[in-house]
């Protein structure tokens, strides 16, 4: 037990805008593995509060952790210390049957390499994070619906991936994560197999998220993709190295060329 942090504690600068409200908050985050005698500390008290609407990066050197972190965040690992609450829950409250289903209604995923279901048609892998809810909320196929044509793929409801193009397959996935309007929308590499002016297409759709209000986190190793997100969050051995705020393409960017 390490004592309470001063969390509510937040100094209120004058003319500072109000600060959104929490959506995932790490406090002393650690993820240890053992290695022989050895242990590694892939995340290493990792602190940090994500808010609504916000629109990260999370870069970093090979190694630096944005992997475990992503885990963490999406509730895919669990820390070895330390405490993640997502819109207050705190998720290690949660046992594993709970935390399954906390992740289909409150996280979205978008993979590097798609992960949809070959057998499954554009509107059925639109509603794979519904299957694990309890109950089906009404009106959800209508939503799937509304979700591939707002990606685009209006006309390509009963195809299936393999019969898709890459750029359609990860438009795919972003329907599939907003179908349960999730708390966060996590990525991992999500433009890193596509050619890039398809990236450009698909880091188009994220700007758009953001611009609805959507809470978007994105791990990348390309400074391109850094670039076009608001802020950015650069990790080393396993914590925080830097933080940029307000770095977005149209504004008064601190990364002055
Ligand atoms: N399953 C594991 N067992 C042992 N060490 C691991 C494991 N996963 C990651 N690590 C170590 O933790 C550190 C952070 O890894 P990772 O989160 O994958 O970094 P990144 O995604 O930034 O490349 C690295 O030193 C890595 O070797
Ligand atoms: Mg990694």
């Amino acid at each position: 037990m390490s004592g309470s942090t001063a969390e509510s504690a937040e100094p209120a600068a004058a003319g500072a805008p109000v600060p959104s409200e929490p959506v995932a908050e790490l406090s002393n985050i650690t993820r240890m593995y053992r290695m022989g005698e050895e242990e590694v500390h892939a995340l290493d008290g990792f602190s940090f509060t994500f808010r609504k609407g916000e629109y990260w990066a999370i870069m970093g050197s090979s190694g630096s952790g944005k992997s475990t972190l992503l885990n963490i965040l999406g509730c895919v690992d669990r820390p070895t210390g330390g405490s993640y609450r997502v819109r207050g829950q705190e998720v290690a409250d949660l046992d594993d049957d709970e935390l399954s289903t906390f992740r289909g209604a409150e996280l979205g995923f978008i993979f590097q390499s798609y992960n949809l279901i070959p057998q499954l048609d554009v509107l059925e892998n639109i509603l794979m994070p519904v299957m694990y809810q309890d109950e089906v909320p009404e009106g959800i196929e209508d939503r799937a619906l509304e979700l591939a044509k707002r990606v685009g793929l209006g006309e390509r409801l009963h195809h299936r991936p393999m019969q898709l193009s890459g750029g359609q397959q990860q438009r795919v996935a972003i329907a599939r994560s907003l179908i349960n309007d999730p708390a966060l929308i996590l990525a991992d590499e999500a433009t890193g197999n596509l050619d890039s002016k398809t990236a450009d297409e698909i880091l188009e759709l994220f700007d758009e998220l953001h611009a609805e209000g959507k809470t978007i986190l994105l791990v990348t190793h390309e400074a391109e993709v850094g670039r076009r997100a608001e802020n950015v969050l650069r990790l080393k051995d396993g914590n925080i190295d830097s933080v940029e705020r307000g770095v977005s393409r149209d504004g008064e960017a601190t990364d002055a060329k």
